[in-house]
This record gives structure tokens, sequence and C-alpha cells, in this order.
């Protein structure tokens, strides 16, 4: 090719800006851009980020990356934001939306992974799978005795789910599997409503639930949707599983909740300012705690990224991308079911 001709192609190839190493099938995904990549181990630091944003088109993205108006008001070129994870609370999507910016995450191929784990934790927290590892790990184990480490039966247990998005459902069919009653808390209509299980208002799910999980995305309307009054409603003796954003539920307010003996145990993949979690939460024995993993499988971690590789695609090419994030209304007061 004429050196004139590829110096012209490769400066109208698109220019992306990627915060984490991309597997090869989502460079593949990716096709013919200029790819900058961010390898470091930690979370590309702000200074950075708007510096490398200057002069790229599109930037694939992670939850650990807050892209705020700011941010935005220093990406001049930038058209498309492609998010590898389903929740977007990273994003802001009004200031994306009046710059012409496209946003994208990436449902369903996370779904049934992050409700493996939700299961994981009801199960570990219910059975106290994790007090009896250590207590066998320490070498304080001594022997077999009828009341050691009682939890509670989650076969046949009353099951309340808040979010029956995608996740929320996939839950829901896990716990039919174990013979569970399951009510759900959700505003908008279902999409895919799993049989059997029961639509109720949040107060009556809480008052009626012997566990409770949270699956609904974190907007303004659901930042501490369980506060003090929430789970001082919930039956003494339940148990409360998070995997969808820290900040759903007032931290402070659980840790009171699980102190005063009201809640007998949490299961949580997610607090309101990762990676900090509140010593009152580390110190109790009765908390189940894991490092923000739901989806996190070899093979899941990999689809989202070839999706968001695919997303991104999609609008640099002038296409409408599989998955766009549709502007929330200013007024809206119940959570969409992304989770
Ligand atoms: C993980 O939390 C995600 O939103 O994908």
């Amino acid at each position: 090719m004429p050196r004139a001709i590829a110096t012209n192609r490769a400066r109208l190839r698109a220019r992306v800006l990627t915060t984490y190493a991309l597997p090869p099938e989502a460079r593949a995904a990716l096709g013919d851009v200029r790819l900058t990549t961010y390898r470091g181990r930690q979370p590309i630091l702000r200074a950075a980020l708007a510096r490398r944003l200057r002069d790229v088109d599109g930037l694939l993205c992670l939850l650990t990356d807050r892209i705020d108006a700011d941010i935005l008001a220093r990406a001049p070129r930038l058209r498309a934001i492609a998010n590898r994870a389903v929740g977007y609370d990273n994003v802001d999507l009004h200031a994306a939306a009046a710059r012409g910016i496209v946003v994208t995450n990436t449902p369903d191929v996370l779904t049934e992974t992050s409700a493996d784990l939700a299961f994981a934790l009801i199960l570990a927290a219910a059975r106290r799978v994790c007090e009896g590892d250590r207590l066998v790990r320490a070498g304080r184990w001594r022997g077999w005795s009828p009341d050691l480490l009682l939890g509670q039966d989650v076969h046949g247990a009353t099951l309340g789910i808040v979010g029956l998005g995608r996740i929320g459902a996939a839950v829901a069919r896990r716990a039919q599997g174990f013979g569970m009653r399951v009510l759900y808390h959700q505003r908008r209509p279902v999409p895919h409503l799993p049989a059997g299980a029961t639509k109720v208002a949040l107060g009556r799910l809480l008052a009626a639930a012997d566990i409770v999980t949270l699956h609904v995305p974190l907007t303004a309307a659901t930042r501490h949707l369980i506060g003090a009054r929430e789970l001082a409603r919930m039956r003494r003796g339940a148990i409360l599983v998070n995997t969808s954003r820290g900040a759903i539920v007032d931290e402070a307010a659980l840790a009171r909740a699980l102190a005063s003996g009201r809640l007998a145990a949490a299961g949580l993949d997610v607090f309101a300012r990762e990676p900090h979690v509140p010593r009152a939460l580390r110190a109790r024995a009765n908390v189940v705690l894991t490092p923000h993993v739901a989806s996190a499988t070899t093979a899941t971690r990999t689809r989202m990224a070839v999706v968001a590789a695919r997303n991104l695609a999609a609008v640099l090419a002038g296409r409408r991308p599989p998955n766009p994030v549709a502007l929330p209304a200013a007024t809206a007061s119940v959570a969409p079911p992304a989770h």
C-alpha cells in the first residue's frame, strides 16, 4: 500500500482507550482501531484518565472508573463509553447524553454467574460456612457436637427478592430448586416472571422473608433503600444478602441490626466505598464478605469484555449498539430491572 494511503487510513481509524487489558477475543471484536491500553494493577487515576481521554473516540471502562461531567468535559472527541459491567452507576448518563455520547453495558452474559454467587452467599450465611471454615482452620474444632454452629434451613424458607430483573429472576429459579417460597418486590413489569413467585410491597416482603436478597441497580431512588427503618421491619433472625451495589444498604444501620441480633447474618459482595469495608461489618463473625466478585468467572468476565468491545465497535461504526443504556427519567422513583 502506498505510504500516503496507509498514513491516511491510520489517521481515520478511531482511537480507543481501554482501562484494562483486553482478552484476545475482545480485542478481535473491537476491530481496526488505534488502541491505547492502561495496564496498571490499580484503577486508573483520574488525572491520567482525563489526560488520555483528550483525543479518543471510544472508551472501554470498568465500574471502578468514575466517568462524570468533569471528566467528560475534557474528552471532546468521545462518542462512546462501553462499561464492562451490567451496572452503570459509575457513569453520569445525563452528562454523557448532553454531549451525544452513547453509553453501553453488558447485561445477560453475567446473569447466571451472578445469581450463582448470590445463592452461594445465601447458603454460606444461613449455614455459617465461613465460621466453620475459620474454626477448623484455626485448629479450634474440638469434635462433633449436637449444637455446634447451628444455622438456618435454606430449603423451605421464604426468600424475598428485591428487584426481579434478570439476576433476581435467576436467583428465583435457583430458589425453586430448594423448595423455597419466593416473594418479590418490583414495580416495573417483569419480562420473565418465574413460576410461583409472588409480588408484594417492599414492607410486606421485609416482614415475611427469612432471607432477603437485593438485585436493584443503584440510582438516586435506591440509595439506602434498606436503611434502619427497613431493617427494623425484617423478621428477627432474618438474613440479608447484597450482590447489587453497596450503597443500596445503609451499612452503619446494617451493622447495628446485626449487633442487636435483629438480623442473624448477612452475605455481602458489595460495599458503599469499595474497597473499604466498615470495621463494624468486618468484625462480625456472622457476616460473609466477598470482594465484589459476583460475575468473576473466567468465562463470564471474558464474555463481558467481548460484549463491551462489540458495543463500542458498533457505535464507532455508526451502528446502534446491542446494549445501549437508556437515560433514566429524571423523576423515576423506581429502579429499572437492569440487575
Ligand atoms: C458488577 O457489579 C456489574 O455491574 O457488572
